[in-house]
């Protein structure tokens, strides 16, 4: 019998099994508007965190211009592959992988783009609202402001020009 806490963090969305990694990679519409989003805001020598890292891949693009990414994944699995892989590509030395837990982490210092992508299929057991709010506590708590360009959010917002769409998500996410 599996303690609350437990039956908790194997919820789909908390632990994705490795398999579910190949099926995010290998979709394309999903991996190219996330680069492209990484790639309009991350600046040459940016501090980027990134919480739920999974293989790294996301982190990996902030680092084609970031100085230093700090990637924080729950499952130690996934730890052990995003590091491995990293360890293997060009950048791959400027993302530190931290085996954490997301609703707890911080990093060492302020950075200046958040990348989260908890999104479940159909929104189901999703943490990503949950997260990103206990995020931006924390981290006004800790650095104060300005909080991070957060991506998906944010960069919905700055390639969106309607202004009921704006106005609806700026406030959640500033
Ligand atoms: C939907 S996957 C996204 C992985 C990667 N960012 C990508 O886009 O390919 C979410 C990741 O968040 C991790 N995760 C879930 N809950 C977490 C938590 N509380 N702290 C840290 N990582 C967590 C999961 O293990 C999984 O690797």
């Amino acid at each position: 019998m599996l303690t609350e806490s437990e039956a908790e963090q194997s919820y789909l969305g908390q632990f994705i099994p490795l398999q579910y990694h190949h099926s995010m990679l290998m979709d394309a519409n999903r991996m190219d508007n996330f680069k492209a989003a990484i790639d309009h805001v991350v600046f040459p020598g940016a501090k980027v965190l990134e919480l739920g890292g999974g293989t790294g891949v996301l982190s990996w693009f902030a680092a084609g211009k970031a100085a230093k990414v700090y990637c924080v994944e729950m499952n130690l699995e996934m730890v052990t592959e995003a590091r491995k892989l990293l360890a293997k590509n060009p950048n791959g030395d400027k993302v530190h992988v931290i085996h954490a837990n997301a609703f707890e982490y911080l990093p060492p210092e302020p950075v200046d783009v958040m990348i989260c992508e908890m999104i479940h299929v159909a929104m189901l057991r999703e943490k990503q609202v949950e997260l990103v709010e206990s995020f931006k506590r924390r981290y006004l708590e800790k650095f104060g402001g300005p909080l991070p360009i957060m991506i998906p959010t944010d960069s919905m917002v700055t390639k969106c020009d309607q202004p009921w769409f704006r106005s609806a998500l700026s406030s959640e996410s500033v």
